[in-house]
C-alpha cells in the first residue's frame, strides 16, 4: 500500500507537518516538501523532475510522481507562531549549559522516523556511489527564532545534519574561527530551501564540522534533518 501518513512530532494548530513514505502519484495543496532519503524524489506528471537525494522544493497543486519518505510541512498561521515556547518547545538554554543566556532559541519535540541506510560519503557528496553503507536513524525537530537572531556558532555533532528552510528567511553561515569576524561563507535560505551537507567524513562514524551557525534574518522556522549512527 503507497502513501503511508502519519502526523509529524511538532505538528500543532500552526504547523502541519506529516511524514509519508512509498510514496506514488501524491497530491500536494501547499507544503515544503522534503526528501528524506538517499534516492531520488521525482515530481510532476507531464514534465517529471529529479529532487535530489536530501534536498527539498516547493509544491502548490503539485504531485510527487515517486518518493521514498517525505516530510510535508507548512506553516499555516502566523499569528502567534512566535509563542512557540508557550505550546511545548524549550528553550535551547535549558539543554545546553553553556548556551548564551540571551539568545532565543527554541526546539520543537523529536520525531524518530526510521532507519536510513546510506554510505556517510555519498551523504556528503564526497563520493557518488555507496561502498560503505551502514544504518542511522533518522530524527527530525522543527527550530524556531524571532527576527535577527545568532543562533550560536558551534563546530561538533554527534551526526549528519542538513536543515530546510520552513518559514521566513534565514542564512547557513561558516566561520574560520568560533569568531564572527572570520566569516568565510554565507548561504542563504528562503522558504523551502536546503543547504548541501558540509561536514567531511573522517573515519567510522567520524566527521568534522566547520564553526558554523544558523542566522535568522527574519522570523524563522526551519527543519533539522539529523542522521545518528545505529549502534
Ligand atoms: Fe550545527
Amino acid at each position: 500500500m503507497p502513501n503511508i501518513k502519519r502526523d509529524l512530532a511538532f505538528a500543532d494548530d500552526f504547523i502541519t507537518a506529516e511524514l509519508v513514505e512509498d510514496v506514488q502519484d501524491y497530491a500536494v495543496e501547499d507544503a515544503v516538501v522534503v526528501n528524506l532519503s538517499p534516492r531520488p524524489m521525482i515530481t510532476g506528471t507531464d514534465h517529471p523532475a529529479i529532487v535530489p537525494a536530501w534536498k527539498s522544493t516547493v509544491l502548490k497543486g503539485g504531485v510527487i510522481a515517486k518518493a521514498e519518505r517525505v516530510a510535508l510541512i507548512k506553516v499555516r498561521r502566523v499569528k502567534n507562531l512566535g509563542g512557540a515556547p508557550l505550546r511545548g518547545w524549550d528553550w535551547l538554554g535549558n539543554r545546553i549549559r553553556s548556551f548564551p543566556r540571551d539568545t532565543p532559541l527554541y526546539i520543537s519535540a523529536f520525531d524518530h522516523c526510521g532507519e536510513v541506510t546510506t554510505d556517510p560519503f555519498v551523504f556528503t557528496n564526497e563520493r557518488s556511489t555507496d561502498q560503505t553503507p551502514q544504518v542511522f536513524d533518522m530524527r527530525l525537530n522543527l527550530w524556531w527564532s524571532p527576527s535577527d537572531t545568532d543562533c550560536f556558532i558551534h563546530n561538533e555533532h554527534p551526526f549528519l545534519e542538513v536543515h530546510t528552510q520552513i518559514h521566513g528567511v534565514g542564512r547557513m553561515q561558516k566561520f574560520r574561527e568560533n569568531d564572527e569576524a572570520t566569516l568565510y561563507e554565507d548561504i542563504p535560505l528562503s522558504e523551502g530551501a536546503t543547504h548541501d551537507p558540509f561536514c567531511r567524513v573522517t573515519g567510522e562514524n567520524q566527521w568534522t564540522y566547520p564553526w558554523h551557525r544558523y542566522y535568522a534574518d527574519t522570523d524563522c522556522v526551519w527543519l533539522a534533518i539529523e542522521l545518528h549512527p545505529k549502534g
